[in-house]
């Protein structure tokens, strides 16, 4: 019985529906009341969208009622308050559509006038800035509702602007005519509803900008006659199921945004022959999977950003095609790993950034093909180990970003290749050692951070290849001041116009000497206690009047050392 009533139901709102997509009048739609008698007297009655939305509402609501007790007893479900079938949601989903219908219809429409000088001239005096020299029209920010009939366009317009209102979606035959638009922004309103033929006679539009709105959903045809468009920016709105030929008659695109949606699936088809599309945004949205082919033959893709989606999965073809990218950003999602294929033939590659992801692993020949990569941001990540030659070929990096991972140890070949590395940035590991040599590669190196780590030393000479250093940062590690950081000691007190943001190296201990900045302490600070215990000779010496030779060596200072002894002893007898 149940079933019944739903598809006597569903015939009605396909009726409904049916009805009111035939009206192409820019009246308000009149009502058959055949539909409504209960209500009625007469023949001519007119309804608007609200009226008609709490009658369908009311009969739908008698309906649900019945449904939900045939379902309740079907399905012993004992709250029909919290039960949400999915008859339900169509039902739901059918009457917004209806209503979307209705209200569209119902908008008024301003009228499209002849190119005259004349015509120019009344759109001029209208309530909007019109501007016969660039053929513009501007109603932005005027919290507009519906347009304002009053308002004539010239039908040689070319840039239409209502950005910034309040309209929640327009008649469809708001752009009629308009055969020479090239630009229309109808961004930052709360539209949400597009009758599918509102852009069919912007056969010249080159840019259509609806970001900031609440689009829920666009039918297939909606840009079908948009055959030059460059640019189209949908972002900000809440797209979920994209059809997958939206684009299809569109092969002129260069910039296509899609930010900050909901979209979950990127299918295969959606960007199919985009030949010239040179900047693709699909960041922000929710999508798990990169599937094979989505991206095939667009050789013209200059720009991809997918960051902030939930990407853990990728197709190790995915990018293959894509010899002009030259910035790929996956930034924020799940990637565990980089294979070897990955990023083949990316040669055009400038950046990368494959920053706060689940990475652990890395092929040691990903980055192989990556000849012009620039900048290669890694950070935030799960990496312990940096893959033998990964570097080799990355000859023209100049940033490299490291920072947040899980590295203990720099090798010494870690960066071998990277010679022309400006900056490095590996703070926030937990490097306790860095192998001699390990920065030899980077003879252009200029800025360093190796703060938040757990050094207690720098190797004997560690920064000496690094001639064109201008900023290092040291902080927070807890640097063991003893004489093996002496080195640091020495190098921060040559350098220390050098410290990045003047942030200085603090000691962790030995005992006393915990708190003290390193850089301020001398040789016989660091030093002589170890040299008194390694001669098993205590207390302290009393060198502090040799001070002056902060740059002694141990061999010095053990012949000071001796000398002292000798002449103490001798005095003493
Ligand atoms: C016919 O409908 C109109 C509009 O709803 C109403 O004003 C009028 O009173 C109706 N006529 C009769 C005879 O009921
Ligand atoms: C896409 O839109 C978002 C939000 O409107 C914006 O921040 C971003 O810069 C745009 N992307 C491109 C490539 O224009
Ligand atoms: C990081 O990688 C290690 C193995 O390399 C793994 O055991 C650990 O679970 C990973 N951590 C995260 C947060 O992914
Ligand atoms: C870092 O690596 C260690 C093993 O070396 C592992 O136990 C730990 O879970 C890793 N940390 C993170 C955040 O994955
Ligand atoms: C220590 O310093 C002295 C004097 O500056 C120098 O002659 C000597 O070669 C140095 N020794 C070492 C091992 O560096």
């Amino acid at each position: 019985m149940g079933v019944r009533r739903i598809l006597v139901l569903k015939l009605l709102l396909f009726l409904f529906s049916y009805g009111l997509t035939d009206q192409t009048s820019r009246e308000r739609y009149e009502f058959d009341d055949n539909k409504y008698a209960k209500s009625q007297q007469n023949n001519s009655c007119k309804l608007n969208a609200c009226e008609v939305l709490n009658y369908l509402s009311k009969q739908l609501l008698t309906v649900k009622a019945f449904i939900d007790s045939d379902f309740e007893r079907w399905l012993k479900v004992s709250s029909a308050d919290t039960f949400i079938s999915p008859i339900n949601v169509a039902m739901v989903n059918r009457v917004r559509q209806i209503e979307n219908r209705l209200r569209s219809i119902e908008q008024p429409v301003w009228r499209l006038v002849s190119a005259s000088q004349n015509e120019w001239n009344r759109c001029t005096s209208g309530i909007c800035r019109c501007s016969p020299e660039t053929k513009s029209f501007t109603c932005w920010n005027a919290n507009f509702v519906s347009l304002p009939v009053s308002q004539v366009i010239p039908m040689n317009m070319e840039s239409i602007d209502l950005s910034r209102n309040q309209f929640s979606t327009f008649h469809k035959d708001t752009f009629r005519g308009l055969t020479l638009l090239k630009e229309l922004d109808l961004s930052n309103n709360i539209l949400n509803f597009i009758p599918a033929n509102l852009f069919q006679d912007l056969d010249s539009l080159l840019q259509l900008r609806l970001q900031n709105n609440n689009l829920e959903n666009l039918d297939s045809v909606t840009f079908w006659k948009l055959r030059n468009l460059n640019l189209i920016d949908v972002s900000k709105n809440l797209l979920s199921d994209l059809p997958t030929n939206l684009f299809g008659h569109s092969q002129r695109l260069i910039v296509i945004n899609l930010s900050q949606n909901k979209i979950l699936h990127f299918s295969p088809e959606l960007l199919r022959d985009q030949l010239v599309l040179e900047d693709l945004d699909l960041s922000r949205n929710e999508i798990l999977e990169l599937k094979s082919g989505c991206l095939k033959n667009l050789k013209s893709l200059k720009m991809i950003d997918f960051s902030f989606n939930f990407i853990s999965s990728i197709s190790d073809d995915f990018f293959s095609d894509l010899k002009n990218l030259r910035s790929l950003i996956l930034h924020n999602n799940r990637i565990s790993s980089v294979s070897k294929e990955l990023l083949k033939n990316l040669k055009s590659l400038i950046t990368l950034d494959l920053s706060t992801n689940r990475i652990s692993k890395i092929d040691e020949n990903a980055f192989s093909d990556l000849k012009k990569l620039r900048e290669l941001l890694l950070g935030q990540n799960n990496l312990s180990d940096i893959p033998d030659g990964l570097f080799n070929n990355v000859n023209s990096l100049i940033s490299l970003n490291l920072f947040s991972n899980n590295f203990t140890t720099i090798e010494s070949n870690d960066f071998q290749g990277l010679i022309n590395l400006e900056k490095l940035m590996l703070n926030n590991n937990i490097l306790k050692n860095m192998e001699d040599d390990a920065f030899t590669p980077l003879g252009n190196l200029e800025k360093l951070r190796i703060d938040s780590n757990k050094l207690q030393y720098l190797q004997n000479g560690a920064f000496s290849s690094l001639k064109k250093l201008v900023a290092v940062k040291l902080d927070k590690n807890p640097w063991h001041c003893d004489c093996k950081v002496l080195y640091l000691a020495r190098w921060i007190r040559e350098f220390s116009g050098k410290l990045w943001d003047g942030q200085v190296a603090v000691c962790r201990g030995p005992g006393s000497l915990g708190g003290h900045e390193v850089g301020l302490l001398r040789y016989d600070d660091l030093c002589e206690g170890q040299w008194a215990s390694m001669l098993s000779l205590s207390p302290r010496l009393p060198l502090r009047k040799h001070r002056i030779m902060t740059h002694m060596n141990y061999t010095t200072y053990f012949d000071l050392y001796l000398k002292h002894i000798y002449t103490t002893t001798i005095r003493s007898d």
